[in-house]
């Protein structure tokens, strides 16, 4: 081996490199070929196993299926990764039995690919079906069934129903009850109630989460498990601590709210230039205190002045939900907040049910079973994001925010009033942790229609000016968020290595000192990691020994020591001709 290289073959280890090269490449593009076949093979190895109802190849779409596109954009609910760059999975899997789910994450862990699982896709970051690395998405629509036990007080809800779907099928067993979950009723259950969900019954019942008895999950090991067989660590974990970090959620049991036979809604609004300004100074006081069957959202909007053409103004306008009729709302409100000037006629009394879809902004006199089409009215391009608030804002502090606002023109508020319920339950009931001394909870809004990216990136730009201009006057180290209004911008991980120090970060901003108990449940349940996205709970860091079984390292491994390779050839090569 003294001249293993001699300058008569000079060509030698060009050929090797190059021979290399090939294997690498070829090896990793019939690998992607070919996962389709693999993961079906595997799928039909666990049909023996499991005798699963329905052939694998049903539930099993690749992206040489007509139907894939269609699939993979029917439950998008934000543009902004719905474009032809947005990375695409290797497969969809539509399961529709739990043994589907059970041999899918199997299968998905033999072939070392990252899950995303879907319900009703209205994450707004994407998470349940955009990823970086190689994925499929786990599709749980077929999840919805709806079981209402109106003796038990309670409903069982796949989580691939939508909340449209659960409060009509409560509507039509019984007039008395409704739900306490979110506003939009093409959310899925099986995102919303993991993160914990709210909706404008939260001051009286607390969150949906707060409200669910039972769950149904699969887990890592592929077994199914409910409250009893999964313990009450995970239970608590998936009742706020968001579900993908932990298994797949097959659906949820949970009590079903009294609501009266008569609710009361308005919607009344006042620009700055007529007194605004004193009425959200206000509002911040009232709103989290009044009574618990009042809820009174607040929407900050620019909008053209109707006073002076062409200037800009702010308008400020009250949304309510009242479990009562309108005489006693007009007489409480006039009692506690004349400001407001609140009239009757500004009220409509109607059913809980209407309700929903006044909340949903039907039009009025839509039939109810509108709220079983799983299809929004729009999708557009949209970011969002969230902060707490504890000390109310000065009226001097409100009139250089209506600036701001008036400034980036397109940028908008909703101020969620607390109190109630939710300053009740303490904090570490469940990971939400937003609970007693929090005034209320806004959301920054921004959505547009046109595509592109440069309009994309001044909008953004714009949200996060925003959310900067109000770091002095919301919750600080660490700066709050909820979970239910993903932000990646405050902070990722790669689960690589360092995944629980970057998971600490975005980790107490949504969960506080709920963070290191559902690290805690991570580590026992999912070692390993596999279930994973850009803001999953981290497990516990390991040392790097057990790194090598690391799911989906392999990979990396096999990549990392073709380069080491090259890389000493390359080298050799060099002195050789050197
Ligand atoms: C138009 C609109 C209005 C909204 N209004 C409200 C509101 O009033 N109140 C409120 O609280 N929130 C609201 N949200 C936010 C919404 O609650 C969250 O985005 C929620 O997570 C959506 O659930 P999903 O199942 O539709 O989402 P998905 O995008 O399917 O999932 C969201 C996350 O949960 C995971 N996940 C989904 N299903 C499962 C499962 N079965 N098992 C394990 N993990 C799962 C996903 O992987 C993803 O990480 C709104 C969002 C939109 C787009
Ligand atoms: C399926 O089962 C056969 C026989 O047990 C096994 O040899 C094969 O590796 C399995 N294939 C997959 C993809 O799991
Ligand atoms: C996808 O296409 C393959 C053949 O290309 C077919 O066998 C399979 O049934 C199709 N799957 C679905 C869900 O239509
Ligand atoms: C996604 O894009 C396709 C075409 O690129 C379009 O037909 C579809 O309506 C879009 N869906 C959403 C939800 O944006
Ligand atoms: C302000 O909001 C109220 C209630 O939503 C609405 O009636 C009013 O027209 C709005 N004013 C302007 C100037 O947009
Ligand atoms: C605004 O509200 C304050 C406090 O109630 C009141 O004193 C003032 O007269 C109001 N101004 C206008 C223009 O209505």
């Amino acid at each position: 081996m003294a001249t293993p290289s001699s300058p008569s073959t000079p060509l030698f280890p060009l050929l090797l490199l190059l021979l290399l090269l090939f294997v690498v490449v070829s090896s990793s593009l019939s690998s992607s070929a070919s996962l389709s076949d693999t993961f079906l093979q595997c799928l039909v190895n666990h049909t023996r196993t499991l005798q699963q109802q329905q052939e694998p190849f049903q539930i099993l779409h690749s992206p040489t299926n007509l139907s894939f596109p269609t699939l993979l954009q029917s439950l998008v609910r934000n543009r902004r990764f719905n474009t032809s760059s947005t990375p695409k999975p290797q497969l969809i899997l539509t399961p529709s039995h739990p043994s589907h789910v059970q041999s899918t994450v199997l299968c998905a862990r033999r072939t070392g690919t990252e899950l995303r699982i879907r319900s009703g896709g209205h994450d707004f970051e994407g998470t349940s079906y955009v990823a970086r690395a190689p994925f499929l998405i786990l599709d749980m629509f077929n999840f919805r069934s709806i079981d209402v036990d109106v003796k038990q007080e309670t409903a069982w809800v796949g989580s691939g129903a939508t909340l449209g779907e659960l409060y009509y099928r409560i509507w039509e067993k019984s007039g008395l009850y409704g739900f306490n979950a979110g506003v939009c009723p093409t959310i899925g259950v099986g995102g919303h109630l993991s993160a914990g969900g709210y909706g404008n019954m939260l001051r009286k019942f607390g969150l949906a989460s707060d409200n669910v008895v039972d769950a149904q999950i699969v887990d890592v090991e592929g077994r199914v498990l409910d409250r009893s067989s999964m313990g009450e660590d995970l239970f608590w974990a998936i009742r706020g601590g968001g579900g993908a970090s932990f298994g797949v959620i097959l659906g949820y049991r949970v009590k079903l709210v009294p609501v009266p036979k008569v609710v009361t809604v308005f919607r009344v609004g006042r620009t700055i230039e007529e007194n605004a300004t004193e009425l959200v100074y206000q509002w911040q006081n009232i709103a989290p205190r009044t009574d618990n069957d009042l809820f009174m959202r607040l929407l900050l909007q620019p909008v053209s002045s109707k006073r002076q053409k062409g200037a800009k103004t702010v308008n400020a306008s009250v949304l309510a939900l009242f479990l009562g009729n309108a005489d006693r709302l007009v007489s409480m409100v006039n009692e506690e907040f004349p400001l407001l000037g609140l009239r009757k006629e500004d009220c409509a009394e109607m059913s809980w049910i209407e309700s929903v879809l006044w909340w949903g902004d039907f039009d009025s006199g839509t039939a109810v079973d509108a709220l079983l089409d799983r299809m929004p009215k729009s999708v557009n391009f949209l970011k969002r994001k969230s902060d707490y608030v504890r000390i109310p804002m000065s009226r001097e502090e409100l009139e250089l925010l209506w600036d701001k606002l008036i400034e980036l023109g397109k940028v908008g508020f909703v101020f969620n009033p607390y109190g109630g319920k939710m300053w009740e339950i303490p904090a570490s009931d469940t990971p939400f942790p937003h609970r007693a001394g929090n005034l209320f909870k806004i959301q920054h809004s921004i959505s547009w229609n046109e595509d592109g990216i440069e309009v994309e990136l001044s909008n953004l730009a714009k949200i996060r000016e925003l959310y900067n201009f109000m770091t002095p006057y919301v919750s600080k180290n660490p700066r709050r968020a909820f979970l239910n209004y993903r932000d990646l911008d405050i902070g990722i991980t790669d689960n690589g290595e360092n995944s629980y120090k970057e998971g600490s970060v975005y980790g107490v901003k949504y969960f506080a000192e709920n963070f290191n108990r559902l690290v805690k449940v991570k580590t026992a349940v999912d070692p390993q990691n596999f279930f994973r996205n850009e803001q999953s709970i981290p497990p516990f860091p390991r040392s790097s020994l057990a790194m090598s079984q690391y799911s989906g390292s392999t990979d990396t491994a096999r990549k990392v020591t073709v380069l080491v390779i090259l890389f000493l050839f390359l080298k050799d090569l060099m002195t050789i001709y050197s």
